[in-house]
């Protein structure tokens, strides 16, 4: 998750690291028509504001069909059993990601691959993807981290020369492209998070599934739906389960869609401030060339980072780490496997787990907030 903060935030935030309340306070009026609009005609699961958004969301993308689920965990999970992946099957992760990555690969039964990252993006090292494929892969998922998306060409063409699947986790990529594709158009399917805290966030829990293969949708729809039938809605024909987007928060969704290219473009407008201002010491992740990253998140690396965030701390400014801990390297592995995974080394992530620092970003960041963050940073070595 990205909204809260995977270390601490500061106390006395003079910067937000996250300013929710000013991005939601914008709508209020769409917000209150939207809610008015369902309690009145009282469809609180399914109904007209879930297709619509769905069908919005799915242009929005680029893509055929967009899926409705609970949440962006449950939209990779489901992915995952959409395709029949599961016990004896391994899916190669990037290990630089939150943990609902690794989350939605065994809840399915298969194991996940974890693999690292470039040094420069953070993002899923093609060639460590490759090293990872054996006679069990049948996946790969490509996380757009931090609003930037995966370079679409390297990744697309390893999962074609092998046969695999390529599924996006784009939770945190809502409206990012490279060299003119969308995050959630380049593989079979992607996963979207609709988590307060994303660029696209609910007033709650929420997700999507968006594919142009109508046949892994419909699938996709049926599991998410106690695995019922379309034609007979008392017939179980797939193994399902219960993961539907609220009908509440696909209405408030919709009216937040209108916003978000405009919110995106407010971030991007902060982080090239950031670029300008950062001092030397503190080295934002790479935009590669002819990415167009959404700035879900402000990171950068810095060699003691103890010291910096202390800094940012005293001064009222808001922080975070995303991830301090490689998936690779988290307990709940050991509870997971028989036999227990041996201890992999993924030295690129590792490195970068220790450096790390998510500044305060949001499409209400002010430059003149931007200029005060980069002054304690300045000071802060
Ligand atoms: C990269 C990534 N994948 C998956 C998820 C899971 O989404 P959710 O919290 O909606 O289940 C998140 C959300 O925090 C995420 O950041």
């Amino acid at each position: 998750m990205t909204g809260g903060n995977s270390i601490s935030a500061g106390i006395s935030v003079r910067v937000p690291f996250l300013d929710l309340g000013s991005v939601n306070n914008a709508l209020r009026e769409e917000f209150d028509l939207a809610w008015k609009t369902v309690l009145n005609h009282g469809h609180f699961v399914g109904g007209p504001e879930v297709e619509r958004f769905e069908h919005e969301f799915a242009t929005y993308c680029g893509t055929r069909a967009c899926v409705g689920v609970a949440n962006g965990t449950d939209a990779l999970e489901l992915i995952l059993r959409g395709l029949g992946i599961g016990r004896g099957d391994e899916v190669i992760v990037p290990t630089n990601t939150f943990i609902a990555t690794a989350e939605a690969v065994w809840a399915t039964g298969a194991r996940p691959r974890f693999v690292d990252v470039c040094p420069d993006t953070l993002l899923i090292d093609p060639d460590a993807a490759v090293a990872a494929i054996n006679s069990s892969t049948a996946a790969i998922i490509a996380v757009h981290l931090y609003g930037q998306m995966v370079d679409p060409e390297p990744i697309s063409a390893i999962a074609a020369a092998h046969g695999l699947a390529l599924i996006e986790d784009a939770a945190q990529a809502h409206g990012a492209r490279h060299q003119g594709r969308g995050a959630g158009s380049v593989g079979i399917a992607a996963g979207f998070s609709f988590y307060p805290g994303k660029n696209l966030g609910a007033l709650g829990d929420g997700g999507a599934v968006v594919t142009s293969d109508l046949t892994l949708a419909d699938r996709i729809r049926s599991i998410a739906n106690h695995g019922r039938s379309a034609a007979d809605r008392y017939l179980h024909d797939l193994a399902g389960r219960n993961s539907r987007l609220d009908t509440l928060q696909a209405a408030l969704l919709s009216a937040k869609l209108q916003w978000l290219d405009a919110g995106n473009t407010r971030r991007a407008e902060a982080m090239a401030a950031y670029r300008e201002m950062l001092p030397q010491h503190c080295i934002p992740v790479s935009a590669q060339p002819g990415a167009e990253p959404v700035y879900h998140l402000a990171v950068i690396q810095v060699d003691d980072r103890r010291e910096v965030s202390d800094a940012l701390t005293a001064a009222g400014i808001g922080w975070g780490v995303h991830y301090p801990i490689p998936c690779h390297q988290q307990p709940a592995l050991a509870t997971l496997h028989e036999p227990a995974p041996v201890a992999q080394r993924l030295p690129v992530a590792e490195r970068a787990a220790g450096r790390i620092l998510s500044l305060p970003m949001s499409p209400t960041l002010t430059i003149d907030q931007v200029a005060r963050v980069c002054d304690v940073l300045g000071g802060a070595l």
